[in-house]
C-alpha cells in the first residue's frame, strides 16, 4: 500500500502573517476497509473538506489526514469468505475509496492505512506508556465463543431467538422484531453466524483500559468543558455522571486470536481491539506525511504542543472519541483534541437510505452516472450547520437548488457579462467600477462568509452567498446591458456594468470556493488569476487585467440523471451486499445513527443473484425419528443425491409423527452451514410453511415437490 498526497495543499493560499499563522492537523472518521464509500459517509468528508479549504485560505499550515480502518474480526471474516488474504481485502478497498475520495475533491494531504507500521509503533508506544502509568489491568471474563469455528464471538455474530417474543434469527442485543434489548446469553436457542454452531461459554484473559481510574475521570471532567457541541457536552456529562457516581467502565482493549490486527507486545495470542489502533490511525497517518515532509511529528503531537487537532465524526462515535481517545492520548504524554465535530445522519427523502428504492447511492455510482461531485458538495453545504442534527436529501430539492442558485443565480452572471466584455472592451475591466457600493457590499461580506465557514455554519454562509448573488442579479435586471448594448453612446456604461458584474462574480467564486473548489478553478482560468484567498476579498481586478474567453463553468441536474442514479444503486448494491457491520458499531449506543451509517434496510428485497446462493434440493426423507430429551425436534436422514446422507434436525414434531414422513420428499437448504446443535450436527434445513403468527394460528406444512421430482434436484 502505498502513501499518497492528494495534491499539496498544506501550503497553499496567502501565508497569514507569522503570528496569526496556525498549525492545524484535521481528520476524519476513518472508514471500515470493508465496504464501500456511500452519499452518508460522504456528508462527513465533504463537511471535512470544506472547513479544511476554508481554513487552507487564510494562510494556515493545515493537514489533513485520513485512513482505512482496517482491523477486527468483521474484515477477517469478510477476506476469508471472498477466499482471499485480510491484506488482500485492504488493499482493494483502500484503492476504491481513494478513488472515490479523489472523485469528490476530497483533499487529504495523506491518506493511509492503519494495517501500517507506524499504526503498530504508536499503539504500542500507548499501550505501553498506560501500562506504565498503571492503567492497564489483566482480567479474566467469560464470553461467548463458537467451539466449530474456534473463536470468540463478537455479540454481532451471535443470533438466535428474541427472549421476549420469540422471533427467530434475532442479534444478541436487540430484537428487531418486538424493538426488546437482552444479553446475548438471553436469545433462545442461540447460534454463531460464523459456523452456524450453538456458542458456548468460555473463560479468557482480558486486557482492560482502567477508564474508571479517578485520574482518568478527573481528566475528562475537565476536558468536557471545551468541547464546543452543547450536545457534545450533555451526552458525555450523562457518560460521567454525577462527580460521585463513577458511572466510568473499563475498556476492554483486547481480543483473542484469531483476530485480524496486533498482537498485543509481552500478551501472544491477544490482538488490539480494533478501536485501540483506529484512532492511532490518525497519528499514523501524520507521521507517514510528516517523515515526508520533514515535519517534526513529536512538536505536532506531544503534550504540550502549541499546534490544534480536530476531530470530524459522526456522532455514533462521540464515544470513542470524548472518552477513550483523549484519555489514551493524555496518559501516554500526548496532546489531547483541541476539538471534537460531530455531525448528524443522513436520509433521503425523508427514509432511511434503503436499497430497493435505490437511494443507498454509492460513491462511485454517483460519478459513474455522470452527475458532478460538486453538486452534492454544494447541497450538503447548504444543509450543514454546527450541530449534530440529522440532514436529509430530497433529490428534487436538490435538483430544484442547485440548478437555481449555482446555475441560475451565480453561473450566469459571468456568462452574461463576459461576451460584452471580451468582444467590447477587449477583455479588460474598468477601473472606476471597481469602487461601485455593490462590490463595497460584497467584500464587507467575505470575511463574515470566511468565518460562517469556520464556526461550520456552512448553510449560513451559503445563504448569505446566495443573498449576494441575488443582489448582483437585480443590478444586472436593472443596469440592462442587453439594452445598453444597442447603443454605441451607452459604452462607459456597458462597460461599468461588465465590469462591476465580473468583479462580482470573481468575489462571488471566493465565497464558494471552499464548497466548489473544481468550479473554482475554472474560474480562476476564466478570469486569469492566481488561486484565490480570503485576502483576495480586498484586491480588485485591476484595469491592465484582461479575462479570458468565457468557457461554460456547470451544466444544470437533468431529472433523468436522478432516475438513471436511483436505478444503478437498485441493482449494483444488491449484487454486492454490504459487510457485516463491525461488532464495534454495535457498541455505539445510538442504533438510530447505527442504522443510518451503516445499514441499509435489509429487509427488502434482494437480487436474483442472492436467490442463487440458497442451494434448494429435492430430498427424500430416508428415516425419521423423536429426539430424546426435545419436545420440538424430530430427526431426519435425507437422501440429497449425494454419497452420504445427511442429518437435519428440524421443529416439527407438534405436527408430524415420525413414520407419517418416511419415504416422502421434501426440499432441503443444502448449503446452509453445518449446526452443532445439543443433540448433534445439523446439516441443513427443511423447509415448511407456517403461519405468520404460529400462536394465533398453529400448523407447520412441510413441502413436498409434486412426484416425479428425484433426489438431489436443484430448486430454483
Ligand atoms: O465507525 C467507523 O466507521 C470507524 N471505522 C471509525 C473509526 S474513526 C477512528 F477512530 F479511527
Ligand atoms: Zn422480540
Amino acid at each position: 500500500m502505498t502513501a499518497a498526497s492528494t495534491d499539496s495543499h498544506a501550503q497553499a493560499g496567502a501565508a497569514a502573517s507569522n503570528a496569526s499563522r496556525r498549525q492545524i492537523l484535521v481528520t476524519s472518521a476513518l472508514p471500515y476497509a470493508n465496504g464501500q464509500i456511500h452519499i452518508g459517509h460522504l456528508v462527513e468528508y465533504i463537511q471535512t473538506d470544506i472547513w479544511v479549504r476554508a481554513l487552507r485560505m487564510h494562510g494556515h499550515e493545515v493537514y489533513y489526514v485520513g485512513a482505512d480502518d482496517t482491523h477486527g474480526t468483521p474484515i477477517m471474516l469478510r477476506a476469508e469468505s471472498e477466499g482471499i488474504t485480510p491484506k488482500a481485502l485492504i488493499e482493494r478497498v483502500w484503492k476504491e475509496h481513494k478513488r472515490d475520495f479523489d472523485s469528490f475533491g476530497v483533499s487529504f494531504d495523506n491518506y493511509y492505512s492503519t494495517d501500517t507500521e507506524e499504526t503498530r509503533v504508536l499503539s504500542e508506544e500507548i499501550y505501553g506508556a498506560l501500562k506504565a502509568a498503571g492503567l492497564i489491568e489483566a482480567r479474566d471474563i467469560e464470553q461467548a465463543y463458537d467451539p466449530v469455528k474456534e473463536m470468540f464471538l463478537p455479540d454481532r455474530f451471535i443470533k438466535g431467538e428474541c427472549p421476549k417474543c420469540g422471533a427467530k434469527d434475532q442479534y444478541g442485543d436487540n430484537c428487531e422484531v418486538c424493538g426488546s434489548t437482552y444479553q446475548p446469553t438471553e436469545l433462545v436457542n442461540p447460534y454463531s453466524v460464523v459456523s452456524g454452531a450453538t456458542p458456548v461459554r468460555k473463560t479468557s484473559t482480558h486486557y482492560f483500559f482502567r477508564l474508571s481510574d479517578p485520574r482518568c475521570e478527573n481528566f475528562l471532567r475537565s476536558w468536557v468543558g471545551g468541547l464546543a457541541q452543547p450536545e457534545a457536552t450533555n451526552k458525555m456529562r450523562e457518560w460521567l455522571g454525577e462527580a460521585d457516581e463513577a458511572k466510568l467502565a473499563d475498556w476492554d482493549i483486547s481480543r483473542d486470536a484469531p483476530y485480524f490486527g496486533f498482537e498485543i507486545p509481552g500478551a501472544p495470542g491477544k490482538y488490539f481491539y480494533v478501536w485501540l489502533d483506529a484512532p492511532v490511525g490518525y497519528y499514523a497517518s501524520f507521521k507517514n506525511l510528516a517523515d515526508r515532509l520533514g515535519l517534526d511529528f513529536n512538536a505536532w503531537i506531544k503534550q504540550g504542543s502549541t499546534t490544534e487537532q480536530y476531530h470530524f465524526i459522526g456522532k455514533d462515535i462521540l464515544y470513542f472519541h470524548t472518552l477513550f481517545w483523549p484519555a489514551m492520548l493524555e496518559f501516554s504524554g500526548h496532546r489531547t483534541p483541541t476539538n471534537v465535530f460531530a455531525h448528524g445522519f443522513l436520509t433521503v427523502d425523508g427514509a432511511k437510505m434503503s436499497k430497493s428504492r435505490g437511494t443507498f447511492i454509492t460513491a462511485q455510482s454517483y460519478i459513474d452516472t455522470g452527475l458532478n461531485p460538486e453538486w452534492l458538495r454544494y447541497y450538503f453545504a447548504a444543509k450543514l450547520n454546527s450541530t449534530m442534527e440529522d440532514l436529509d436529501l430530497s433529490l428534487e430539492d436538490f435538483q430544484a437548488r442547485v440548478n437555481s442558485d449555482l446555475v441560475g443565480k451565480y453561473v450566469n452572471i459571468a456568462s452574461r457579462a463576459a461576451g460584452f466584455l471580451i468582444k467590447r472592451f477587449d477583455g479588460r475591466i474598468q477601473a472606476s467600477a471597481m469602487h461601485h457600493p455593490l462590490l463595497g457590499t460584497l467584500r464587507t461580506a467575505i470575511p463574515q462568509i470566511a468565518a460562517h465557514y469556520e464556526a461550520r455554519e456552512y448553510g449560513r454562509a451559503l445563504r448569505q452567498t446566495m443573498e449576494l448573488a441575488d443582489a448582483v442579479n437585480a443590478y444586472v435586471d436593472t443596469a440592462k446591458p442587453w439594452d445598453q448594448a444597442k447603443d454605441p453612446a451607452n459604452a462607459v456604461a456597458l462597460h461599468e456594468t461588465c465590469s462591476v458584474s465580473i468583479e462580482a462574480f470573481r468575489l462571488l467564486s471566493l465565497a464558494l470556493k471552499p464548497v466548489l473548489p473544481q468550479l473554482a478553478r475554472g474560474v480562476e482560468a476564466f478570469l486569469g488569476i492566481e488561486p484565490l484567498t480570503w485576502a483576495d476579498a480586498g484586491k480588485p481586478l485591476s484595469a491592465e487585467h484582461r479575462i479570458n474567453a468565457y468557457q461554460h463553468l456547470m451544466t444544470r441536474v437533468d431529472p433523468k440523471q436522478l432516475e438513471a442514479l436511483l436505478a444503478a444503486n437498485r441493482d449494483s448494491l444488491q449484487a454486492t451486499p454490504s459487510a457485516a457491520p463491525a461488532d464495534a458499531r454495535k457498541k455505539a449506543k445510538d442504533t438510530k445513527a447505527n442504522e443510518a451509517k451503516d445499514g441499509a434496510d435489509q429487509s427488502d428485497s434482494i437480487s436474483i443473484d442472492d436467490f442463487a446462493k440458497i442451494d434448494l434440493r429435492v430430498a427424500k426423507i430416508i428415516d425419521c425419528k423423536a429426539v430424546e430429551g426435545s419436545d420440538k425436534l424430530l430427526q431426519l436422514t435425507l437422501d440429497v443425491g449425494e454419497e452420504k446422507t445427511r442429518n437435519v434436525f428440524s421443529g416439527i414434531k407438534s405436527a408430524y409423527r415420525p413414520e407419517d414422513l418416511i419415504g416422502k420428499l421434501t426440499v432441503m437448504v443444502a448449503n446452509l452451514a453445518p449446526r452443532k446443535m445439543k443433540f448433534g450436527l445439523s446439516e441443513g434445513m427443511v423447509l415448511a410453511a407456517s403461519a405468520a403468527d404460529e400462536k394465533a394460528e398453529p400448523g407447520l406444512y412441510v413441502l413436498e415437490p409434486h412426484s416425479g421430482a428425484k433426489p438431489g434436484m436443484r430448486v430454483k
